[in-house]
């Protein structure tokens, strides 16, 4: 084996690259349960990619093949119900441990300087995971898909000038059809597949660049040993595989309860109306998106005007790009900040949540101005939090992270 290493160490970096980015990665000694999540995000894409290929190899991209084939993989192919199961409901976890991500982020101002482009990198996965889980909900051709993406594609018809010819071009037919089945089966199997997965990559390069932050937001990098070790410093391996592992065994129990007893999570995971073919001549009365859409799906549905409503929509996840310029505070974790920071970042939480719920709900003209409320509550975060930050009272920041 030594020898082995050794042949392969003089052609490919295989010891050092453990060495720099496992074992003998310093992360910070003090990390919390918010910190489990990256982990859990790259086991759910992993998770992604495979069941996805094996799905593919019996699922059928046509307007006459697609439901049927769904059937298909659900009652004839082994275990097929088992990989369509662990893909549908990973598609809710990975959306799940992404937005905990996220908000550890906000948490503790991980997208603060130095990681900027780290903070920049997330959002892109996040934007090109969005375009992932839509388009893979087109694939299964029953209603929800059908009559999601007709009411999606065309919103960009209210865009001025171009919008008619754009919501054109990306269905490719005057209606969503078979062509659009085709380009978003090829985007949905190896496209936009293969771009998440470089984009994780540099994620993690950036990250390992730079040095992960921690609850405390201060860098363990200030403070080195004789030999360059950051005093706070712990090797990822051992300490972090493990402690990763024990949040890997808790997540899986509770995706295999989901898998195993309930795979439609109430119509949340698999929505009730999607175990209908796609009728194009028949609109259901309650078009919704799946759980995770809905927190900009209210906001949509909340503006009375098209194009207005997209905007607000494409807002809402653009100004997540600008955390890092917005947020103006020299402190960078929550630990040490004002209490109406900790204020506007709980209403923020609150908004977000508040507005994926009522996004699953039928319209009424109580929920519709609750929307709007919900959606200055969830701008006025940001807006909030550039006017006061730069001058925001905070707490003395210890030398050493803190860790008992
Ligand atoms: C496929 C999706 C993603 C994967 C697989 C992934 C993976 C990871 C991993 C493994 C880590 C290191 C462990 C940790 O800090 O939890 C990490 C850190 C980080 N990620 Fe992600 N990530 C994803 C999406 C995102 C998104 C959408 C954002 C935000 C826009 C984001 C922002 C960050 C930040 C700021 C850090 C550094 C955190 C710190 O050091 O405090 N990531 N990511």
């Amino acid at each position: 084996m030594h020898k082995l290493l050794q042949w392969l160490d003089e052609r490919l970096p295989v010891s050092a690259t453990y060495k720099r980015h496992i074992g003998q990665y310093p992360a910070p000694k003090n990390f919390n349960f918010w910190y489990l999540f990256g982990s859990l995000s790259l086991l759910v894409l992993v998770n992604q990619l495979l069941t996805g290929i094996w799905l593919t190899m019996s699922y059928v991209p046509t307007v006459e093949g697609a439901f049927a084939s769904i059937e298909y993989i659900m009652r004839d192919v082994q275990y097929g119900w088992l990989l369509r199961y662990m893909h549908s409901t990973g598609a809710s976890a990975f959306f799940f441990v992404v937005y905990l991500h996220m908000f550890r982020g906000l948490l503790y101002g991980s997208y603060q300087k130095p990681r900027e482009l780290l903070w920049v990198f997330g959002m892109v996965i996040f934007l090109v995971l969005m375009m992932e889980a839509f388009m893979g909900y087109l694939l299964p051709w029953g209603q929800m898909s059908y009559w999601g993406a007709q009411v999606i594609i065309s919103l960009f018809g209210a865009i001025p000038v171009i919008g008619d010819d754009l919501a054109l071009w990306i269905r490719g037919d005057y209606i969503v059809s078979g062509a659009t089945l085709n380009r978003f089966f090829a985007l949905h199997a190896i496209g936009l597949p293969l771009i998440l997965v470089v984009l994780v990559f540099l994620h993690l390069i950036a990250l390992h660049e730079v040095g992960s932050n921690n609850p405390d937001g201060i860098e363990i990098k200030k403070q080195k040993d004789d030999d360059g070790w950051p005093l706070d410093g712990i090797p990822f391996h051992p300490y972090y595989t493990v402690k990763d592992l024990l949040g890997i065994t808790v997540f899986l129990l509770i995706f295999c309860y989901l898998i195993f007893f309930m795979p439609q999570g109430g119509g949340l995971l698999l929505e009730n109306q999607n175990f209908a073919a796609a009728d194009p001549l028949n609109t259901p009365d309650h078009i919704t998106p799946v759980w995770y859409f809905t927190p900009f799906y209210a906001m949509l549905r909340a503006i009375p005007d098209k194009l207005g409503g997209m905007v607000v929509m494409a807002m809402a996840v653009a100004v997540l790009f600008l955390m890092p310029w917005l947020d103006r505070c020299k402190v960078k974790s929550i630990r040490y900040r004002s209490w109406w920071h900790k204020v506007n970042l709980l209403q923020f939480a609150g908004c977000f949540i508040a507005l994926g719920v009522i996004g699953l709900m039928q319209e009424t003209a109580v929920l519709k101005a609750l929307a709007r409320l919900l959606t200055v509550g969830y701008f006025g975060f940001f807006i909030a939090l550039w006017l006061y930050s730069k001058n925001e009272p905070t707490k003395p920041l210890p030398n050493r992270v803190t860790f008992k």
